[in-house]
């Protein structure tokens, strides 16, 4: 087939969405379309300084563009593939940087011309050295290209990418193609500077070889951005922080005493002190005192409901926990050798508490229930308040992170500003508008949400904006008795990087438990603390689910923690971290990560933006490859070969 009608069946989308590096490529088409007519002009070879010198300036020019493409980390993977296809880049692009050096140098303008000598040695050099040209370090890398799929293959291990390089597996390929493309556009820069050198110096013809060098990279490129493209579309753009090597302030937070372990004796649960009944009889209690100075005295009452009481044993130990802590116990442990919680050393010492028999016929039970107290040590609330970024000045979320300021969990974003071709330059936290639930200017539904046994639900969805939005901020909102996730998509032009502000809109998964499909409900069993034991805990909740905080197991923990706990690490892809620009998004996340018999996380995750339908390797100009029609390859061997 011939390429011309090859590239129109390729050729889908507009050239103004094109990527960068993409935009480059068709720049270089253009500059070299222009260069050979000069080329071939008599005139314009003689006159001036000369066509060597035009030449170099023209290049040198050209090299603006290909410095104005951000710089990509270089990117280290475990693969075979990819470490010859790094070796062959490094190869070429350090010829671009001698080259480039040569050809500043004889583009300023108070430089003394090299001899034609070293200008034919370097043109030699590109074309046809035959241990290191640059021609051949071009045919090898498109050979290891076309090796498999060269994209896909080196994604061994998503996990171990994301966790790693904090990069999205769509960002990695998207990394891969940009760096391949680029050093790509270098070799064929040169090539055909090259060509057009040795012309000028009338060492031949030449328009055949370059056309061929032409026929040739074109095809290239096709393929790689064909082959990028749907490895691309294919790739997870999911991106999230893993398990932290320490467990601190930094890494996680808890929602504190919303349902926790808590003993009380039965003759204070019923306003007339009678032991009548058993532990089980409480399902919704409240205190209502403290019977002759027991048990009850020595530690802080339950001042809100007292639920789903049972009765374990009548005599225990039970060691409390520090003052400071969240919990009240530490562990309990009866005289039937049943431990809640981790027994072992007690720091403050244990205190026996004993039920006792009244009028031989009634037990006085002390019963193990759970406290629901929303006091002021307890941890319970989430603001509702939407974190957004600065549109009118058009910036978007480039990072996103739960974190506890006070006693109110807030979503807290990054921005940074969206430029051209889906560039964001280097990015910034947004404070958080907190405040303090027990003001009076707040409003418990309005700015927060509060936590109570009916209304403990979170659901955790996976949300992202329809093509040719971005991501702008993010809020929890209420839907029924859950907690709600939900993100502001806003369009935008791809080429100029320009928001449309007032065409923001709010997305979310608005399914509840009561519809035709309900959202599914995730379960923890037994769950003892996430920071405990080495279990390696993964994302195990889907879209479209929820979950209720609630409290620890007893056994493992005497129940006096809040499950499950909230990840706090900062999600901001890998390149924001850095001053050189930071990560376009789309789309963001709530999910649990856990295993069986943990209470496991809540976290929040990003969705990259899908760069799959901007990468395209257009042809070269119509004019450009109409000479090259009617080539055979056999000439094409011939010259290559050389
Ligand atoms: C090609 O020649 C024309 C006419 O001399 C000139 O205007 C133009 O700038 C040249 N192009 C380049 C890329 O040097
Ligand atoms: C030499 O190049 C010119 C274009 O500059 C072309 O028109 C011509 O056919 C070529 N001559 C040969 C002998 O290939
Ligand atoms: C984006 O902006 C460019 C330049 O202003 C314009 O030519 C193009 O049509 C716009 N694209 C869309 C999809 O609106």
């Amino acid at each position: 087939m011939r390429l011309a009608a090859l590239f129109a069946l390729l050729t889908v989308a507009a050239a103004s969405e094109l990527t960068q590096v993409d935009h480059v490529r068709q720049k270089f088409y253009n500059l070299e379309q222009e260069l050979w007519v000069n080329v071939t002009d008599p005139q314009w070879r003689d006159a001036g300084l000369g066509g060597d010198v035009e030449l170099t300036k023209a290049f040198a020019a050209f090299n603006e563009h290909v410095e104005s493409i951000p710089r990509i980390k270089r990117i280290t993977l475990k693969s075979w593939l990819w470490t010859k296809v790094s070796e062959k880049l490094v190869i070429i692009d350090g010829f671009y940087k001698n080259f480039m050096e040569f050809v500043m140098r004889q583009a300023s303008p108070a430089s003394v011309p090299s001899p034609v000598r070293d200008w034919l040695d370097m043109a030699e050099t590109v074309l046809m050295d035959p241990r290191a040209s640059v021609a051949q370090a071009v045919r090898k890398l498109h050979g290891y290209l076309e090796h498999a799929d060269m994209f896909r293959s080196v994604l061994q291990d998503e996990d171990a990418e994301v966790c790693d390089l904090q990069l999205s597996a769509h960002q990695l390929i998207f990394d891969m193609y940009n760096t391949i493309a680029l050093t790509e556009i270098k070799g064929y820069a040169m090539m055909q500077f090259s060509w057009m050198l040795l012309r000028i110096y009338g060492r031949g013809n030449f328009t055949q070889e370059a056309s061929l060098t032409r026929q040739r990279y074109a095809e290239r490129t096709g393929q790689t951005a064909t082959a990028a493209r749907a490895a691309l579309a294919s790739a997870k753009r999911d991106l999230y922080k893993c398990e932290p090597s320490v467990y601190n302030a930094d890494t996680f937070a808890e929602v504190t005493r919303l349902l926790q372990g808590y003993i009380e004796n039965e003759v204070d649960m019923n306003p007339d002190n009678t032991c009548k009944e058993n532990c089980g009889y409480y399902t919704l209690a409240q205190n209502y005192g403290c019977y002759k100075d027991q048990y009850c005295v020595k530690q802080s009452r339950c001042n809100g409901r007292i639920i789903d009481c049972q009765f374990v044993d009548s005599d225990m130990w039970v060691c409390p926990a520090s003052h400071y802590s969240s919990r009240r116990y530490e562990y309990i442990e009866y005289e039937n050798g049943r431990v809640l919680g981790k027994g072992g050393k007690c720091d403050l010492g244990t205190t026996k508490v004993d039920s006792w028999w009244r009028w031989l016929f009634w037990h006085c039970s002390y019963c193990m229930c759970l406290c629901d107290d929303a006091s002021y040590n307890s941890h319970r609330y989430f603001s509702l308040r939407p974190s957004v970024s600065d549109i009118v000045r058009n910036k978007v979320v480039t990072g996103i992170r739960l974190v506890k300021v006070g006693r109110v969990f807030h979503l807290k974003i990054h921005q940074g500003t969206l430029v051209e071709r889906g560039f964001v330059e280097s990015s910034e936290e947004v404070q958080v508008k907190a405040f303090d639930p027990s003001n009076a200017d707040v409003k418990d539904g309005v700015d927060y949400h509060k936590l109570t046994y009916e209304r403990r639900a979170i659901d955790l969805d996976e949300l992202d904006s329809p093509s040719g939005y971005v991501l702008t901020g993010v809020r929890f909102q209420m839907i029924g008795a859950h907690l709600h996730f939900e993100i502001r998509s806003t369009p935008f032009n791809y080429t100029t990087g320009k928001l449309w502000p007032e065409k923001s809109q709010w997305i979310s998964n608005d399914n509840t438990e009561g519809s035709t499909k309900p959202r599914s409900r995730m379960q923890l069993h037994k769950p003892d603390l996430p920071t405990r034991g080495d279990k390696i805990l993964k994302i195990d909740s889907t879209h479209d689910q929820y979950i209720e905080f609630t409290h620890s197991d007893f056994d493992a923990d005497a129940a006096q923690s809040t499950v499950p706990f909230i990840d706090v690490q900062p999600v901001v892809p890998s390149k924001a971290s850095n001053s050189k620009g930071a990560t376009l998004n789309s789309g963001a996340g709530v999910y649990h990560r856990g295993a069986p018999g943990s209470g496991g996380f809540i976290a929040v995750k990003l969705l990259t933006y899908d760069y799959s339908q901007h990468v395209k390797a257009e042809p070269p100009p119509d004019e450009l490859l109409k000479e090259d029609e009617g080539f055979t390859t056999e000439i094409s061997n011939k010259v290559e070969a050389n």
